[in-house]
């Protein structure tokens, strides 16, 4: 392999490390054979009682990949994708082999710029309005990656998905092992640990609208309220795909991971509210009577924030093992 494959191939995976996933779990690991990426899932970091079918977590997988693409075209290489490509591997989600020479265009340069900046926003939203045509061009990214970006607008149904989150939260807090399980993701400050939800990453008080994940359950974690941050909801959007299966998921991450980095290219971050997908009851009731049948992936809001979060990953290092 020449230096340029090589170095091509590191910025790929440092890239992908960098792709959000379900309470940081980072539930990917990655083996190098000469210029090929193969991603795998690991397994063993699915959430048993959150996650039983793995979606969360081949949509975090799919953001991942995203990141690979785009980083791999950005250092010049076209990359070439197979996703879920052996039906006998199904932890193989996808080889990216080095392709021809390309010059990256703005559009690539634009996300490229941004996979290792953005982070997940936990609270309300400046009062600044994101700009229409914004929320227009996320709805063009979702579709090149085979998702639907829905903008919620009405008021009665904002309210409506603001009072799904609210129950599914409730339930889902009322159950013990559940709550153990997302808590075993809940990294306590000065952790030196590299994946899980950092406490300085959400508010010490869930404020807004939508009820917020109870990561610090019964310790004084969490941040005090930014005074330059109000408690606006921002857009309400969900993302969805016509059909519910391993490769959607899997659309559905990249396609979340091009509305991302394109947002926050723009200076616009994005909070997720995940519970109601993950209560089959509720999120059926969101296919049938929001969604227009189709399978919703995600719930999120997206505004403008004042402040700029660090993030935790761990390093390569732990991810290959080729
Ligand atoms: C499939 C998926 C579901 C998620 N669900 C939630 C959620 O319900 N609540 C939340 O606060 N963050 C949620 N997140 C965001 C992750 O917690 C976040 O990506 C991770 O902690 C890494 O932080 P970063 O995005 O700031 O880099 C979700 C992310 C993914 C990919």
């Amino acid at each position: 392999m020449n230096t340029t494959a090589d170095q091509a191939i590191h910025s790929g995976l440092e890239a992908a490390r960098w792709a959000p996933s379900v309470h940081n779990t980072q539930p990917w690991t990655f083996a190098v054979t000469g210029e090929e990426i193969a991603v795998r899932a690991d397994t063993d970091r699915k959430l048993a009682l959150e996650d039983p079918g793995g979606r969360e977590l081949l949509i975090s997988c799919g953001a991942a990949v995203f990141n690979l693409r785009t980083a791999l075209r950005q250092a010049g290489r076209e990359p070439i994708v197979r996703i879920l490509p052996d039906p006998d591997r199904p932890s193989l989600i996808a080889t990216v082999r080095l392709g021809p020479s390309v010059e990256p265009d703005e559009h690539t340069r634009m996300l490229a710029g941004q996979i290792e900046r953005r982070r997940t926003h936990r609270t309300g939203f400046t009062d600044t309005p994101v700009p229409e045509r914004l929320a227009e061009q996320w709805e063009r990214e979702a579709a090149a990656e085979g998702a639907t970006f829905t903008p919620v607008g009405a008021p009665a149904a904002v309210r409506a998905l603001a009072g799904l989150t609210e129950a599914a939260q409730a339930v889902q807090s009322q159950d013990r092992p559940f709550t153990l399980e997302v808590i075993r993701w809940a990294r306590p400050p000065g952790s030196a640990r590299g994946d899980g939800v950092p406490a300085d990453a959400y508010p010490k008080q869930s404020a807004g609208e939508f009820a917020q994940r109870d990561y610090a359950h019964l310790h004084p974690w969490g941040t005090d309220p930014d005074p330059r941050t109000s408690a606006a909801t921002g857009v309400v959007a969900l993302l969805t795909t016509r059909q519910d299966t391993r490769e959607a998921w899997l659309a559905a991450g990249q396609a979340l991971q091009r509305v991302l980095l394109h947002a926050s290219a723009h200076g616009v971050s994005a909070a997720f509210h995940t519970q109601t997908v993950e209560e089959p009851h509720l999120r059926e009731f969101l296919r049938e009577r929001v969604c227009d049948g189709a399978y919703p992936q995600m719930l999120m809001r997206l505004g403008i924030t004042a402040e700029e979060g660090h993030g935790v990953r761990r390093p390569l290092t732990d991810l290959t093992d080729s």
